[in-house]
């Protein structure tokens, strides 16, 4: 198979194991697929700027780029009637319920350390409590933290954080959404639940490392899930089963992380629970300058573009908001390569991307989390935080 295949059938995969997790609702898992796919397509059509279905995947790109801007709930930046979402979440009357196999990711997202910009703060505190006891449990007569909560504003990259523990160790990684469990296990919830701790158990006991990912943490506080009932059992049954990781022999190396962008809907018995509490804060300027190179790497760019004037006009932006932005700007410069029949000139190449393209882009943007919302992060961190 030829290299430009192997990345066309990557692109593929990638694509529809998102769509398949954006179905089951798993927003975070979904989000990191979509944009697998979305580079790999990028990366296809900068290697091979002939290939006649180049246009097909600009838009195929543009279409996922589209969803994640949805599911981060950022909603469309220029046109509402833009591409349509690949799969449209069905409304609250078409829930369908879906099994616990559909429900549950094992696969790995390979995500690595240097994919994930900034959060040092947040790397260390995982590396203390995971990898280092995976590593040499000797070195820890005292036992280690099993439970560890990752809050902060949406797109910071909690869920990347936690996916790139995962790939770190080698370990078994069940990663569900609660917001899925909640509304797609009906009447399962509780049961599931206790299979989904069981299998990480299992694992653990046959000495793989296992991490149990719970997205969306808050979600199973059951408030805001109305629709289902049952809430305050899969709350205990949860509760239950962190206690009965928690207590475990001292050499078992099951670990659950939790995620949530609204922490202080959690109550009392499940913060204590997650003996390490760490914020996933709005990057900085010194974290936004890396992603900007980060998310530039492979793109060609006029002398006039400066990373510390990007980073500097991009305060506010998320992570995601950063990687859209190049995303956006590049996608824009060859749709306008395509559109105007260039492509078919063999040796003409798209246009580099200059400051212009940049700015367009930042000025159409406003910060997607509010200093007020920002206050709010910093005051629950100070009361419960835990490192
Ligand atoms: N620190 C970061 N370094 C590099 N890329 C990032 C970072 N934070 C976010 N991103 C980009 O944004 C995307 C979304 O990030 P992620 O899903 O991890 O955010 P999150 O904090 O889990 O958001 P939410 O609260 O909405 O679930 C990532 O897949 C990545 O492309
Ligand atoms: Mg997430």
């Amino acid at each position: 198979m030829s290299a430009s295949q192997e990345l066309e059938r990557a692109a593929t995969n990638h694509a529809l194991e998102a769509v398949r997790l954006d179905k089951q609702g798993a927003r975070g898992m979904a989000i990191a697929m979509y944009q697998k796919a979305i580079e790999t397509l990028l990366t296809l059509v900068q290697l091979y700027p002939d290939y006649g279905l180049n246009q097909v995947y600009i838009q195929r790109a543009r279409a996922y780029q589209q969803r994640v801007r949805v599911l981060q709930g950022a909603g469309p930046i220029h046109s509402q009637m833009e591409a349509p979402p690949p799969t449209a979440k069905g409304d609250s009357s078409s829930v369908e319920k879906a099994s616990f196999d559909e429900l549950v990711l094992k696969e790995k997202p390979e995500v690595k350390w240097g994919e994930v910009v900034g959060l040092e703060q947040g790397k260390k505190a995982v590396k203390e409590a995971i990898v280092y006891p995976v590593q040499r449990p000797d070195l820890f007569p005292l036992g280690w933290p099993r439970g560890i909560l990752l809050f902060g504003p949406p797109g910071c990259g909690k869920t990347l954080l936690a996916a790139a523990v995962a790939t770190e160790i080698d370990a078994t990684f069940v990663s569900v959404d609660a917001a899925s469990i909640m509304s797609k296990w009906l009447g399962e919830a509780e049961q599931n639940v206790a299979r989904l701790f069981n299998s990480a158990r299992k694992s653990a006991n046959n000495g793989r490392p296992s991490i149990v990912f719970i997205d969306e943490l808050d979600s199973l506080i059951g408030r805001h899930s109305s629709e289902v009932g049952g809430e305050a059992r899969v709350r205990n049954q949860f509760l239950k089963e962190m206690d009965g990781i928690i207590d475990k022999g001292k050499n078992v190396h099951a670990y659950v992380i939790g995620a949530t962008n609204k922490p202080w809907d959690l109550d009392w018995p499940f913060i204590r629970r997650f003996q390490k509490r760490i914020l996933v804060p709005l990057p900085d300027h010194h974290s936004r300058l890396g992603m900007f190179k980060l998310y530039t790497t492979n793109l060609n760019l006029t002398p006039d573009v400066d990373h510390h004037e990007l980073a500097r006009l991009s305060e506010g932006c998320c992570g995601s908001d950063i990687r859209d932005i190049c995303q956006s700007a590049y996608l824009k410069v060859i749709g306008e390569f395509f559109e105007s029949g260039q492509a078919n000139n063999k040796s003409a190449k798209p246009r580099p991307l200059s400051k212009e393209h940049f700015k367009q882009i930042l000025e159409d943007r406003k910060p997607s989390v509010s200093p007020q919302m920002l206050e709010m992060y910093n005051r629950w961190f100070d009361a419960f935080k835990a490192l």
